[in-house]
């Protein structure tokens, strides 16, 4: 149910996330104008939905650490080059002509060596033909998800901190967004909190594991919790696993549609961006059983007919990769992680070690600011590191963090922690 926002804006009133039972920082997703009502003569109103979240303050970021020449440790790229065999395989794809659509949900041997790998790293018995969606990145794949088990009105339970893009889907999907808080330093959920999300009556759960932008990697006695409360409230689960590969100090990670009786409700979103080290080409996916995906294929089909054909072409070199290059991956994340927090371990803050992903929660709040996102200009500024200001991925307002990513050469990593350590106190 959509109800009057409590706390009207210049520019209008706020129709769409208000859940009552939360306070929501609506002031901090409107435009300054544009959106429902806003004034602009003789100009017709943009939809409400459109005006109830900003633009990312992730990607606003890299420009201002543009603006400042900041080292730009806010927004989650790699600055290294994917292998050379998968540059080479994209190459030959294009003098081998593969410039026009491909199979509207994904070419047909890019699902047979995805769903080989699905097999490989999790057991899962996965059917190319009927249980994968090729999606461009794991940002469609999650919009797709949500389209395709959401209705307007319906309520998406989600842990905070979230990576951003989940409330935007909820709300260009008509959902209406549930946090479930996970507790700093640990990011652990409290089960009560989670129960009473469940049953206050989620269609479906997201699942962000690793996590963005704890660096949580749950454990399977989490995820067994998760699960067991959506199969007795009958909730879809839609996972983000784009960091599967990225876990550190010896940890598995648990893909959640493993677990016993999770495969009728699963949808599995995940990408090649990270693993591959390839976030421009968008490749992504969704997996899920055949019925869910009859429906996501049309959802994806009239948002974007499909993903870049020669790219999906070469992707399957990097697919079939042997065990090594995930193991290398991993070890070399572990690397760039320790570079980065041994410098946050001389500054005195306190900060969030990462157990996955590559991103480090990190405590300003010694520096006593009102605004974390003042405090993150400052910083690309004064200190020449840009950072995310942590309250893009509250709910709340919460102003404690910002968050920085270590998918960075460690040359770029030395030159980023020699700076941070002006911040240190005292
Ligand atoms: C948790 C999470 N999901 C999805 C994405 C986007 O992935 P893709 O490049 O596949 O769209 C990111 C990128 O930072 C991410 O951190």
């Amino acid at each position: 149910m959509e109800r009057a926002c409590p706390k009207p804006v210049a520019a209008g009133t706020c129709l769409a996330v208000c859940a009552p039972e939360r306070s929501f920082p609506v002031e901090r997703f409107l435009l300054a104008a544009g959106g429902a009502g806003a004034n602009v003569a003789a100009m017709p109103a943009t939809s409400r939905r459109t005006s109830v979240f900003t633009e990312s303050l992730i990607r606003e970021m890299t420009r201002v650490a543009q603006q400042h020449g900041a080292i730009n440790l806010a927004q989650g790229f790699p600055d290294t080059d994917p292998p050379a065999s998968l540059v080479a395989a994209a190459k030959a794809a294009m003098d081998a002509g593969r410039h026009q659509y491909a199979i509207t949900w994904g070419s047909p041997e890019l699902r047979e060596a995805l769903a080989a790998k699905l097999t490989r790293y999790s057991g899962l018995p996965v059917d190319p033909q009927r249980e994968l969606v090729v999606t461009c990145g794991a940002t469609e794949a999650m919009m797709v998800a949500m389209m395709t088990v959401c209705d307007p009105g319906d309520r998406v339970g989600l842990f905070s901190p979230f990576y951003e893009n989940y409330n935007a889907d909820a709300i260009l999907t008509g959902a209406t967004p549930v946090h479930v808080p996970l507790q700093p330093p640990g990011y652990g959920f409290d089960p009560a909190q989670l129960r009473a999300a469940f049953a206050s009556g989620l269609k479906a759960f997201v699942l962000c594991n690793p996590s963005n932008p704890t660096g949580r990697v749950f454990t399977r006695e989490e995820l067994g919790q998760i699960a067991a409360l959506a199969e007795e409230f009958d909730t879809f689960v839609i996972t983000d696993e784009v960091y599967e590969h990225i876990v550190f100090d010896g940890r598995k990670h648990v893909t959640f549609v493993t677990l016993p009786g999770m495969a009728k409700r699963t949808l599995t979103c995940s990408s090649l961006s990270k693993t591959f080290s390839i976030t421009g080409w968008r490749l992504g996916y969704v997996h899920a059983p055949a019925e869910i995906i009859a429906q996501a294929r049309k959802v994806h089909d009239f948002l974007t007919v499909g993903a870049a054909a020669p790219l999906q072409h070469a992707v399957v070199t990097a697919l079939g990769y042997g065990p090594e290059y995930y193991v290398q991956l991993a070890a070399e994340y572990a690397a760039q992680r320790d570079i980065l927090c041994g410098y946050l371990d001389q500054t005195g803050l306190a900060y969030t070690r990462p157990e996955g992903a590559y991103f480090v929660m990190l405590d300003i709040s010694p520096f006593g600011r009102a605004s974390d996102i003042e405090f993150s200009h400052w910083m690309a500024r004064e200190i020449g590191v840009a950072p995310v200001p942590g309250s893009s991925f509250f709910p709340e307002p919460e102003n404690r963090f910002v968050r920085l990513n270590f998918a960075k050469r460690p040359t770029t990593l030395h030159a980023a922690g020699e700076r941070l350590l002006r911040l240190k106190r005292g």
